[in-house]
């Protein structure tokens, strides 16, 4: 079948048959392996969201105490590993960081270029367990404090805590960042998933998939979105600011950051779960925050949703974040710590049935010229 239309952005273009979620963008419904978000954020775990994610089932009690056991053996990072984020500038950004571990990591283990189902389950955990700690261990390198050896008698989200702020993790928090982390763990085609897939059709090895795939999430348009709102969010001030702000940004054609999706035309299901954590922690701090972004959805809402530019998953996790205690430049890192389990779940799947990415274009550019010699170009 050949398109002779250029499709930008490849709108509505399916590009591989997946079993691994579903959106419907017209009724607010984002589903794993048909389990709907909202039961899994209530009744799952991160760890048991991976399990499933990745094995396509539930696990059993036996099969989730086994996944947790081997992943917390796979948190620890290879001492060359902890040295390459010593040298790296501390001003860079925390995704750059990712982006230059991942791979890094990989090198440790030979076995990354050989996908058997064994070779499958180790690189699984490995960068599972791994991403967390090189986003805490970065962090706590740049600002001068000693690194900290990941505890396995938490899970993957008090153990990030834990490792963060150098403290027992709060249960509260600890939960409040396992819900975010299943939230954000799998969410179809989206870009990031999109050019891991592609990475994946050349048969390249898993920690290069994850590091083109953390490549795509950290542009402000998908990932890096999320830091955007907090700045926007302090720029307005106070709710009375909000719609006069809101209806400048949008007379002067200024993307609202956290707003909008190419699939969504309604609230992101996620942010509606994002936003009771929200106003659960403000409450709890006395933060203004949340009726800042209250009084911002509200005033954007009235005069974008007619146009089904709505409310997607960034627009409450930064304000989520933060709380947490979470560093704002690390927003997007702990976004990448839980899609990496996405991503995992669309490299197993391509190479279920794989045929290398290879699409075409429409030349438009000149053709027949000739080559004309340097001393007489103009
Ligand atoms: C994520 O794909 C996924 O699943 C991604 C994600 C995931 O889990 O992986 O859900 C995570 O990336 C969420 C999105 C985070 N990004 C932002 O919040 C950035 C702000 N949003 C926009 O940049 C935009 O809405 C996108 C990128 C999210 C979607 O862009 P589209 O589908 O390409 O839509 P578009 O840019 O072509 O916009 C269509 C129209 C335009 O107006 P016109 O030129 O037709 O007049 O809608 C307008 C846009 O200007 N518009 C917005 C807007 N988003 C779209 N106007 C104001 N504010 C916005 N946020």
């Amino acid at each position: 079948m050949s398109v002779t239309e250029i499709v930008p952005g490849l709108e509505g273009v399916p590009i591989a048959a997946s079993a691994i979620s579903r959106v419907d963008g017209q009724n607010s419904l984002l589903e794993y392996r048909g389990l709907n978000i909202e039961t899994l954020a209530e009744h799952s775990t991160f760890e048991e969201t991976n399990f499933l994610l990745l094995y396509g089932k539930l696990p059993t009690r036996r099969e989730l105490d086994d996944f947790i056991r081997d992943g917390a053996r796979h948190r620890r990072l290879k001492y060359r590993v902890i040295d390459l984020l010593k040298c790296l500038p501390e001003h860079g950004h925390p995704m750059e960081a990712l982006q230059a571990a991942v791979p890094a990591i990989g090198m440790f283990y030979p076995e990354r270029y050989h996908p058997g189902t064994e070779q499958k389950r180790l690189s699984c955990l490995r960068l599972i367990e791994k991403l967390p700690v090189v986003v805490a261990s970065f962090h706590r390198l740049r600002t001068g404090d000693d690194n900290l050896i990941p505890r396995p008698d938490l899970n993957i989200a008090g153990n990030f805590l834990y490792m963060l702020r150098g403290e027992e993790p709060d249960p509260v928090r600890t939960r409040i960042l396992d819900v975010c982390l299943i939230l954000h763990a799998e969410h179809t085609m989206n870009a990031s998933t999109f050019a891991g897939r592609v990475v994946a059709s050349t048969l390249a090895h898993p920690y290069c998939v994850v590091s083109s795939a953390l490549g795509a999430l950290s542009g402000p348009l998908h990932g890096g979105a999320n830091e955007q709102v907090l700045t926007m969010l302090e720029r307005i001030g106070s709710p009375a600011n909000a719609r006069a702000e809101i209806r400048r940004m949008v007379e002067a054609k200024e993307k609202i950051m956290g707003f909008g999706h190419r699939v969504y035309k309604t609230i992101d299901p996620r942010a509606k779960i994002l936003k009771k954590y929200a106003e659960q922690l403000c409450r709890r701090s006395g933060s203004r925050f949340y009726d800042i972004a209250v009084a911002v959805e509200e005033a954007a809402s009235e005069v974008l949703s007619d146009r089904g530019i709505c409310p997607n998953v960034d627009f409450y996790s930064g304000l989520v974040y933060a709380e947490l205690g979470i560093p704002r430049d690390c927003f997007t890192s702990v976004f990448a710590m839980a899609r990496v389990t996405g991503w995992l779940a669309h490299w197993i799947e391509q190479l279920e049935d794989n045929r290398i990415f290879r699409p075409t274009q429409k030349y438009v550019g000149r053709s027949g010229e000739s080559y004309v010699p340097i001393e007489r170009r103009g």
